[in-house]
Formats: structure tokens, sequence, C-alpha cells
């Protein structure tokens, strides 16, 4: 009898269970219907159009991004807030070279935005790291870095020309 109640007790909570998956399943097909947003789009991404030369500067400016967040990652642990802080200008907003016009037209404005602002948030961190020597406020940081670095490539793809 209690083996019984048991077996149709378990039955019941994987019928709960489908039944719950199956919701959660039809809302989020339903979402990426109704959410055509470029940061969430599951869709094809927006190409970006450079020459080669283009194309490796953009590049090499994306593992200079990877490096600096290396770098603080292994700082963090150690309590080298300087050398964190140092890592992240490497970034900063003294890292953007010269853009040309011409490459500046082919890049979306909102391209350029999401990357100002990754520029701009390395040297928050770098300030914070550096004034209060505190992981937590340094890593709140890096989460926000983080969050454009995801945001961006799910949106763009770049191109030959
Ligand atoms: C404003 C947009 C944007 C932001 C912000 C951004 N990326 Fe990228 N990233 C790109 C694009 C576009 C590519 C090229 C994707 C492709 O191959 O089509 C790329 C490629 C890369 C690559 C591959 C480089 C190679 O040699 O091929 C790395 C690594 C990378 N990003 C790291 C990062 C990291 C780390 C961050 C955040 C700190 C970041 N990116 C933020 C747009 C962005």
């Amino acid at each position: 009898m209690c083996r019984q109640t048991t077996k149709s007790g378990y039955r019941l909570q994987v019928a709960v269970a489908a039944v719950g998956l199956c919701l959660v399943l039809a809302s989020l097909a339903a979402c990426g219907k109704a959410s055509p947003g470029p940061a969430v789009q599951a869709e094809a991404p927006v190409q970006i159009r450079l020459s080669a030369k283009e194309r490796e500067h953009l590049r090499a400016g994306m593992r200079t991004y990877l490096e600096s967040v290396q770098a603080i990652v292994d700082a963090l642990p150690k309590n080298k807030m300087a050398v964190a802080s140092a890592s992240a200008r490497k970034s900063g907003m003294g890292a953007v070279n010269d853009v040309s016009v011409s490459t500046a037209t082919k890049l979306p404005p909102e391209f350029i935005l999401l990357s100002m602002d990754t520029h701009q948030k390395f040297d928050d961190l770098a300030r914070a790291a550096a004034e209060t020597g505190r992981k937590g406020v340094v890593l709140d940081h890096l989460r926000d870095i983080l969050a454009n670095c995801t945001a961006c490539h799910a949106t763009y793809r770049i191109a030959p020309e």
C-alpha cells in the first residue's frame, strides 16, 4: 500500500515535471518569436563588412581584451590590485587607436557605442581596483564588462567586403 502510494506519487511528480518542461519550452519558443532585439536574437547575426586589414585590427583589439581579462582573473586571487588595474588599463580608452573615417562609416553606431562603453568599463575597473582594493567590487566591474562581450558577440559577425 505504502509502496503503491510512493509509486503513484513518483509518477505524479514525473507528470508534473513533464508538463512544466513543456510549458517552459513553449514559452521559450514564444519568447524567441516575440523578441527581435539584436542583443538577444538567435537568428542570423548582423554582418559587418571590413577589409582584411580592418578585420585583423578588430581581432587584435579583441585579443587584447581577452588578455586583460585573463590577467585580471589571475591577479585577483593573489590580491595584486595594482596588476589588475594596470591590466585593465591596457583595454581602456587609451587603447583606442585612431579609427579612420572610412572604417567608422562601416561600423553600426550601436557597435561603436558598445565598443566605447567596453573600453570605458575597463577604465572603471582599473580605477576601482586601485582605489578600493576590493575583489568583490572589481568582480562586479568584470561581470559588467563580460556582459558587453557576450552581448556584442551574440549580435555581430565580421565578414570580408
Ligand atoms: C562591440 C562589439 C564587441 C565587443 C564589446 C567585444 N567583442 Fe569580441 N568580437 C567582436 C566581433 C565582431 C568579433 C569577430 C567575430 C567574427 O569572427 O565574426 C569578435 C571576436 C573576438 C575574439 C576572436 C579574436 C580572433 O583572433 O579571431 C575574441 C577572443 C574576442 N572577441 C574577445 C572579446 C572579449 C574578451 C570581449 C570583452 C572584454 C569582447 N570580445 C568584446 C565584437 C565585440
